[in-house]
């Protein structure tokens, strides 16, 4: 019986959270070293079961058809990829979910699992589904879990690159002169992207002076970063962090204890912090120089941070 295992990564936002979901640029990369993986192993038994062990969700499916509106999103990424593979039932094989990535934190969770699952698949059935076809089939079911999303996590997931993104645009890879360190830190707090999303339109649409404003701004920050990244300029990145973080507390997505660690890793030393995501909960991310790591790291441990985990990028 044969075992076919994938993985895929999880991803953070380095800057235009929000406003990328009203057409402005963002920027986001992949972090390589924290992963969902997915193994396929064959059995006799009739149905196809779907078992993620983290999430405590099991799933068994006997037709690739869709059988309710509300179906997970595990069981919609299998169907799609199924009837992309041309399957006309499902096959006889356990899949098995295993994620390093907290899920509802900003860190792509829902998008790396269901890569991870559909690259499974494929080379389980040795049909290549191309990454761009991949990308689509994954935003589908991100529609699911977010809504409207934008598709940046999708993107930088599947890719696994660091991406400037802008939707309907082709995709542009990020130019970095030299490795930067990043330091991520999870409130431990649930971060509801749908909620804050839908908050956002309702400022768009109570305020809509005041708010494009501000997304006008979160877009020009994202260009200059990307100017700043291919320049290797951490200070400047640092302080386009800062001033994304306030617009996006204006845009009131952050939180108490987001405030509170990006305070934090500022106040040890960090050249730039702001949230990143979806907010109210989930991540923040700074920019540190490497010989500060530490003391960065025990801030935010000593201002409440439940994990931190640490990302270069290159
Ligand atoms: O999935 P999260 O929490 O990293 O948020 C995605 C970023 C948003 O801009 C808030 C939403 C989107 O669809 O781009």
């Amino acid at each position: 019986m044969k075992t076919i295992t994938s993985s895929a990564s999880a991803k953070v936002i380095l800057f235009g959270e929000h406003a990328v979901v009203y057409g402005k640029p963002a920027l986001a990369m992949p972090i390589s070293s924290l992963r969902s993986y997915v193994s396929i192993t064959e059995h006799k038994d009739q149905a196809l079961r779907i078992i993620a062990e983290d999430l405590q969700e099991t799933y068994s499916i006997r037709t690739i058809e869709p059988t309710e509106t509300n179906e997970s999103g595990l069981v919609k990424i299998v169907k799609y990829t199924l009837n992309e593979l041309a399957y006309t039932q499902p096959p006889k094989i356990n899949i098995n979910i295993h994620s390093e990535i907290p899920i509802a934190s900003g860190l792509g969770s829902g998008a790396s699992i269901s890569t991870a699952i559909a690259r499974t698949l494929s080379t389980y059935t040795d049909r290549v589904i191309s990454d761009e076809r991949l990308n689509q089939l994954v935003y589908e079911v991100e529609k699911l879990y977010h809504g409207s999303p934008s598709g940046i996590d999708n993107t930088v997931i599947v890719y696994e690159r660091p991406v400037f993104f802008q939707q309907g645009q082709p995709l542009q890879p990020l130019h970095i002169l030299r490795p930067l360190y990043f330091i991520i830190a999870n409130t431990g707090i649930p971060a509801p992207t749908r909620e804050a999303v839908n908050d956002v339109r309702q400022l768009v649409l109570n305020t809509p002076e005041k708010t494009n404003m501000i997304l006008e701004r979160i877009g020009e920050i994202s260009m200059q970063a990307r100017q700043e990244l291919m320049e290797g300029d951490e200070e400047s990145l640092g302080r386009l962090m800062q001033e994304n973080h306030n617009l996006l507390r204006r845009l009131t997505v952050s939180s108490v204890q987001l405030d509170t660690l990006v305070d934090a890793a500022i106040h040890a030393g960090a050249y730039g912090s702001k949230m990143s995501g979806g907010g109210r909960g989930g991540n923040m991310i700074a920019l540190v120089d490497e010989s500060r790591r530490e003391a960065v790291e025990q801030a935010l441990y000593a201002a409440g941070a439940k994990r931190v985990i640490g990302t270069r990028l290159k």
